[in-house]
């Protein structure tokens, strides 16, 4: 029994890896409707101009208006494709929830904005610690809660329908200096 046990847990194991391990999906994005928060800069402004130029429609969310109208712009000029926007704070469920009705059904949701005030936790004041994860997680909570009933109750489903999250590696290592 201890033998066999032995033998076939190594090779289960692998065999269970390649069966549930992580492949990548791919998610038509052509006449499909992006939604990207965080959209005005970074990351988010770079995914939005691939999805542009693939033929995406793309709508963009972030609090600074004017970054915004930047960002638009900017996607204009290199694809001649104008893109909506809406300035919102993730955390103000309302605000978004009004912006997702308002954008119309959602193919793809990326929910990328982020802020990161870096700063060693023993000198980091607790309210920046709360701001992180006020725009980081619940912000988050709050996009795809605005997102997941338009989303469950669509009736064209033919093409899947996804929402990804930005991340960060930071959320997988742990660093003590002492
Ligand atoms: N850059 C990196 O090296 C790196 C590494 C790992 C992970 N990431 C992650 O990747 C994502 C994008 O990073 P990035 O470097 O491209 O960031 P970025 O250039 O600073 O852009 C952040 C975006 O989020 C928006 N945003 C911030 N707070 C918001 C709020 N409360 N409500 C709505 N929108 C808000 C910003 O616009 P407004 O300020 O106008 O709201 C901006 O559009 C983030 O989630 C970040 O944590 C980045």
């Amino acid at each position: 029994m201890v033998l066999s046990a032995i033998v076939f847990v190594p090779l289960l194991l692998p065999l269970l890896y390649f069966i549930l391990r992580p492949r990548p999906v791919n998610i038509p994005i052509k006449d499909r409707h992006v939604f990207i928060t965080g959209g005005s800069s970074g990351i988010g402004l770079a995914l939005a101009k691939q999805a542009a130029s693939e033929g995406a429609r793309v709508t963009l969310l972030a609090r600074s208006l004017d970054k915004l109208e930047e960002a638009r712009k900017s996607i204009r000029q290199a694809y001649g494709v104008d893109v909506s926007i809406f300035a919102a704070d993730v955390r103000d469920f309302e605000a978004v929830n009004r912006a997702v009705i308002e954008a119309g059904p959602i193919d793809v949701l990326i929910v990328n904005h982020g802020i990161f005030l870096p700063q060693e936790l023993d000198k980091q004041e607790l309210d920046k610690v709360r701001l992180m994860i006020e725009v980081n997680l619940m912000g988050s909570f709050n996009v795809i809660k605005a997102v997941l009933p338009q989303m469950n109750n669509r009736k064209d489903k033919e093409l899947p329908l996804s929402i990804a999250l930005m991340s960060s590696q930071a959320g997988q290592v742990l660093c003590f200096n002492s």
